[in-house]
């Protein structure tokens, strides 16, 4: 690695929750992830990962991780193999996901898994050797996505602290914002939880970030936050975790971020979404500066390759 920084050592590391990191640890990542941008551009090559081999296992729909943790793999050398569709597997012969695991672990040497059960990816890391990589555990977390909404708000603002952050949506289900309000409390941004009253942040995550010396002001109304946030990150309605469609035709259509509501925003305002979105971003929304999103999705690449490269203990 050519930036000066003390060394760390990932080597074997499973990556299943952004809790299980330092804020030193996420720090290294970061400063790691930004030397891997033009590689992960395809305008710099080395091929670290040459001869290794990822197990992509996808037991839930994804474009973005999927694609962008096998487009890291491929751009440092390496091969993936796996599935995007569980229907097509053993598990549709009722094979365990533990057996699943094993021959995952028997044919590659690090695993990626996206599944729908919360703690489904630490049941994996206990029958596996390779590193395993959390791409998602039901509403639980999402760590890689989290590494690289910091990357965003790092390289984007300079610094992860002291931003004005509001996390919107789907606070009680959706996994992203749960890994995302824990790492934002680490760095003391200052937090502006934003959902309808059935779909708030679980208060296990809330305590978490008081613990962590952050208090969140919560809230279901958008209009006032817009005005003074740095960041806004906006989430989906997770249709597919609801118990009941009642209860989903209740909250979809929440919140809409379009260029009326946006008037009054900060001229350097960010506007991030993990995508996909389905309305709660108009799409004349993309056309302002304030869009990330794309770019943010871009970003997957260099910081899946950078934990690629950590896990596996292959440098730059
Ligand atoms: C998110 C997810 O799967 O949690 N997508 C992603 O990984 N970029 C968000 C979502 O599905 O709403």
């Amino acid at each position: 690695m050519s930036f000066f920084l003390i060394q760390m050592n990932f080597e074997g590391k499973d990556i299943i929750s952004i809790k299980d990191f330092s804020k030193k640890e996420i720090n290294y990542i970061l400063e790691y992830a930004k030397e891997m941008v033009l590689y992960a551009k395809g305008e710099k090559y080395k091929g670290i990962l040459k001869g290794k081999v990822l197990s992509s296992l996808f037991f839930e729909p994804s474009t973005r991780t999927r694609l962008s943790f096998e487009s890291a793999m491929n751009r440092l050398g390496g091969r993936s193999i796996g599935f995007a569709d569980p229907s097509a597997t053993s598990q549709k012969k009722g094979e365990s996901l533990a057996d699943t695991i094993r021959m995952a672990d028997a044919y590659s040497d690090l695993i990626v898994m996206r599944h729908p059960q919360e703690g489904a990816a630490r049941l994996a890391a206990e029958f596996a050797d390779a590193p395993v990589l959390n791409a998602g555990d039901g509403a639980g977390h999402h760590p890689t996505q989290c590494l690289l909404d910091l990357f965003t708000i790092l390289t984007e603002k300079k610094r992860i602290g002291k931003n004005k952050i509001a996390l919107i949506g789907d606070l009680k289900y959706g996994r992203t914002v749960h890994s995302l309000a824990y790492a934002l409390s680490m760095y003391k941004a200052e937090l502006t939880f934003v959902s309808p009253a059935t779909l708030k942040m679980p208060k296990e995550v809330v305590d978490e970030c008081i613990e962590l010396g952050v208090e969140p002001t919560q809230t279901s109304s958008i209009d006032k936050v817009v005005k003074d946030a740095d960041v806004l990150y906006v989430t989906r309605i997770q249709r597919e975790r609801f118990p009941d469609a009642e209860e989903y035709n209740r909250v979809v259509g929440s919140y809409k971020i379009n260029n009326e509501l946006l008037q009054n925003a900060k001229e350097k305002l960010i506007i991030m979404h993990p995508l996909p979105r389905v309305t709660e971003i108009d799409p004349e929304v993309d056309a302002t500066p304030h869009a990330l999103y794309f770019k943010q999705a871009f970003n997957g690449v260099p910081v899946r390759m950078a934990l690629l490269s950590l896990v596996s203990g292959g440098k730059l």
